[in-house]
């Protein structure tokens, strides 16, 4: 969501004659776009921005916005005087009003919803895969997470305006989409003829746009994977066999703690029902290891669903204690070098089951899409249906969507050949 929110920061910029800069010395606007979901990232904020005040131009513009800006508030004016702008992530749009206005300071962490949608330029040229918010916010409330307070509550935007801005993306240059969301699959939105509009009409609307070749969608909550929309796997060829389905934890009792309502049998019939609809699906989640009161067996129970579900690709995290949160109060915090310990097993046991997976890949084909090339030209990047990047060697005939033979595999990565190719 923060990458996509640069972007239409950047295509406001370059609407108004800006161009993009790699350097600070020489940049007359510089904007930190900051995340609060964990502490380490938060803390970086405040030294990165004593970088920035060290390096820019005397009389350049510089402010933060998203979710540190909001949390911040006018404090951030406190820590760091030289601040220009200190703007929520639904506040961004306001930015003008500091070009207009540079002597003064301008603050808004607001939630004003959909606003910035609606006020912010396109971008000109579509990126390759381009992210489609489709929702903002959530309502889930999980103990350990600040989202809701610093994203506010749920909101789904108008279906006719998804359908715009994807047809834009994709008349400009996209050949993915990816609809966006804290909760995607909760998106539900009802016209002025009542008429309730949810992820699956989306997807069925959107994988008739021609030359729209991929289609997926992140994240999702797991009680909401909604059988219509399952059955989207089964019918809908571009909607990709790849799903980002968190379950943060394998325990019960972590679960309910975390304020995480579904059982582990609940959870896993879900997987049935998505390998019933599409059997070469498959699953990444999030994990937190070291939540309040987590034992040794709770984490054991979160290695054993790892396993058990092969997550092919996943994201695991040390708890973080956040404000605003209700799991930063519960007792039994666990000590940093527990937290550590877990991380490093459950990562070598995901990286396991993800070299094993890209393994199995060796000698298939797959319709793979090409988002650029290495430094030296001579080979082209690609992404399997999977999201595993695939090296290809660069030729003057190679086309962005190809089918590719994978050849070798490591952890990390896949090589292939371009069989369309003679
Ligand atoms: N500590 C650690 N990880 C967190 N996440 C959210 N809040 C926290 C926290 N307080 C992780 C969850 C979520 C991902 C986006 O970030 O795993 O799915
Ligand atoms: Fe945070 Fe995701 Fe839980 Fe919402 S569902 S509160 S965004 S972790």
């Amino acid at each position: 969501m923060n990458v996509y929110d640069s972007w239409r920061i950047a295509a406001m910029l370059d609407a108004r004659g800006m161009e993009q800069t790699d350097s600070v010395a020489d940049a007359d606007i510089i904007i930190l776009n900051t995340c609060s979901v964990r502490e380490k990232a938060t803390n970086k904020v405040f030294s990165e921005l004593g970088r920035i005040r060290d390096a820019k131009k005397p009389n350049a513009l510089f402010g933060i916005v998203g979710c540190v800006a909001r949390e911040a508030g006018a404090t951030a004016f406190h820590r760091m005087p030289d601040l220009n702008f200190v703007l929520g992530p639904q506040s961004y749009h306001k930015l003008p009003q500091i070009l207009e206005n540079p002597d003064a300071r301008l603050l808004n962490i607001d939630l004003s919803g959909l606003e910035k949608f609606d006020e912010m330029p396109q971008m000109v040229t579509a990126p390759v895969v381009s992210y489609i918010p489709i929702q903002e916010g959530c309502d889930h409330c999980c103990t350990y997470c600040i989202v809701p307070y610093t994203r506010g509550r749920e909101i789904s935007r108008p279906f006719a305006d998804v359908m715009r801005d994807t047809l834009h993306a994709v008349k400009t240059g996209a050949f993915e989409i990816c609809f966006l969301g804290q909760n995607v699959n909760g998106y539900k939105y009802t016209d002025g003829n009542g008429k309730t509009y949810h992820l699956s009409d989306l997807i069925r609307e959107t994988a008739k746009i021609p030359h729209l070749y991929r289609i997926r969608f992140t994240s999702s909550y797991p009680t909401e994977m909604t059988d219509d929309l399952i059955e989207m796997f089964k019918t809908e060829p571009k909607l990709l066999p790849f799903l980002n389905m968190p379950i943060q934890s394998g325990s019960p009792d972590v679960l309910k703690r975390m304020n995480r309502p579904y059982s582990l049998d609940s959870y896993l019939e879900i997987i049935d029902k998505l390998r019933a609809a599409r059997p070469d699906i498959q699953i990444s989640s999030d994990f937190i290891v070291g939540f309040p009161g987590e034992t040794d067996a709770d984490f054991e129970q979160t290695l054993k669903i790892a396993k058990q579900v092969r997550y092919i690709n996943s994201y695991s995290f040390k708890y973080s204690p956040r404000p605003h949160t209700a799991a930063a109060l519960m007792p039994d915090q666990i000590p940093e070098n527990i937290k550590r310990e877990r991380l490093a097993i459950l990562d070598n046991t995901l990286n396991e089951i993800q070299r094993e997976f890209n393994e199995t890949c060796v000698d298939k084909t797959f319709t793979c899409l090409c988002e650029g090339s290495d430094k030296t030209g001579r080979h082209l990047l690609y992404r399997t249906p999977y999201m595993q990047q695939c090296i290809v060697q660069n030729r003057d005939d190679s086309s962005a969507i190809a089918d590719i033979k994978i050849t070798a595999a490591n952890r990390a990565s896949l090589r292939g050949k371009d069989v369309t190719l003679k």
